[in-house]
């Protein structure tokens, strides 16, 4: 794979963003014997290092009922060295929607023989192993079960990805529609890992194209809640560094992925305030402005790299009050940091009206913030459930 080297690059306190890098060539060929003339401008990463970091890598696919042919279709394009880690919060009343997901994931794996893990996120096991952890911040206000969102199932798959010892882990939502997709998302991740510096290192995609249908396709680029969540966030850094930037592109890219050092320290916000709130935790704890809050951490840096995918991000439209939703809890997370100021704080508010997210007067609510892993006790979680992994082991050993 080619992508061009990372040009330009804005600091942030001990964070590093790097700016967009595209990627030039989905399939660079077979390793050069001589120095490559392009070095300079483009990183060619081999398809041996590739692998060795899918190998590294837990993907982990959050899901609630979404249609089983695209559930299918994502497991597919997940290279094949990667732990596939489902986490769902599908329905299983009516329609037992998590028996279906896990009989297909079952037959996927056996008849490309590879290891798979599949757990509900309303399991009472998972609520057990929480408790275990002392990490009540997931569940519900009567500590019965965990809360309903996306986030809490990538919490819930990062932790699962700790415990089989992976020292990767990346985000794949599962109603996009094309296999090849998600394919290029996890190899951007491995990309991005290997040119990575720092041990706490992120990876964003940015898709080049989100097409929307209307009769025919239009290839559009940025989405309403994209270009405004990265709008509010760059006002925010401008705000403090007193230079006017528009760095930031990801602001609530879902297709992300984080080495496990990195994914240990950040607090999650709930729901889909998730993407947003890690650059926001980020800048509060490592931006210099507020006091650091692990000075080992800072002095390694962290590397937050923003990789432009080829193939069009092509999903589940899911309406505009959906969007709406995305939208608030997404701005929240900036209004609410203690690095918002006043100018960005308006912003936000103007926008939240307008898009008809929020009256006139309100203010967005503080989010449900998930405390980092790394403050709870994650042995009592992995503990408790290594013994009980084998039934939700997708690949039974044999
Ligand atoms: N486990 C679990 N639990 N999964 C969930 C839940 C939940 O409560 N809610 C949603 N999901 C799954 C969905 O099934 C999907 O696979 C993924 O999480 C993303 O949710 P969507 O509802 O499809 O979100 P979206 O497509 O509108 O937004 C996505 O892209 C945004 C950026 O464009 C999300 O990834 C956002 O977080 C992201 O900001
Ligand atoms: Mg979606």
């Amino acid at each position: 794979m080619r992508i061009e080297k990372q040009r330009y690059t804005e600091r942030f306190g001990s964070v590093k963003i790097n700016d967009v890098q595209k990627v030039l060539e989905l399939d660079s060929g077979r390793k050069a014997a001589m120095p490559l003339k392009e070095a300079i401008a483009v990183d060619k990463i081999e398809e041996d290092v590739i692998k060795d970091f899918e190998e590294k890598m837990a993907i982990v696919i959050p899901i609630k009922n979404e249609k089983l042919k695209l559930f299918e279709g994502v497991i597919t394009g997940v290279p094949h060295e990667c732990l596939i880690i489902v986490v769902s919060n599908s329905e299983r009343k009516e329609v037992d929607r998590f028996k279906m997901e896990r009989d297909t994931l079952n037959q996927f794996c056996h008849f490309t023989q590879r290891k798979a893990l599949i757990i509900h996120q309303k399991d009472p096991v998972i609520t057990r192993a929480l408790v275990q952890a002392g990490y009540a911040d997931l569940l519900d206000e009567h500590g019965k079960t965990v809360r309903d969102g996306k986030s809490e199932g990538m919490v819930i798959g990062l932790l699962v990805a700790m415990l089989m010892g992976k020292e990767y882990v990346g985000f794949v939502d599962a109603d996009n529609y094309f296999p090849g997709s998600v394919w290029e998302y996890v190899r951007c991740y491995a990309a991005g890992f290997s040119i990575a510096q720092s041990p706490y290192t992120m990876v964003r995609i940015l898709w080049r194209y989100k097409p929307k249908t209307s009769g025919e396709v239009y290839f559009r680029k940025w989405g309403r809640v994209s270009e405004t969540t990265n709008k509010c966030m760059n006002s925010l850094i401008s705000a403090k560094t007193g230079f006017e930037t528009d760095i930031i592109k990801t602001a609530n890219a879902g297709e992300h992925a984080m080495s496990m050092k990195l994914a240990q320290i950040l607090p999650y916000a709930s729901g889909y305030a998730v993407e947003p709130q890690e650059i926001i935790s980020l800048c509060e704890d490592y931006g210099g402005v507020l006091p650091t809050a692990n000075q080992k951490v800072a002095r390694d840096g962290i590397e937050i790299f923003q990789i432009e995918s080829r193939n069009p991000h092509f999903h589940e439209e899911k309406g505009t009050e959906h969007l709406r939703k995305m939208l608030l809890q997404g701005l929240s997370t900036i209004y609410q940091s203690p690095l918002c100021d006043d100018e960005t704080k308006r912003m936000i508010t103007r926008e939240l009206v307008v898009q008809r997210a929020l009256k006139r007067g309100e203010v967005p609510a503080r989010p449900h913030i998930n405390r980092p892993p790394h403050e709870v006790n994650i042995k009592g979680f992995i503990d408790f459930m290594a013994e009980r992994l084998d039934s939700y082991s997708a690949l039974k050993e044999e």
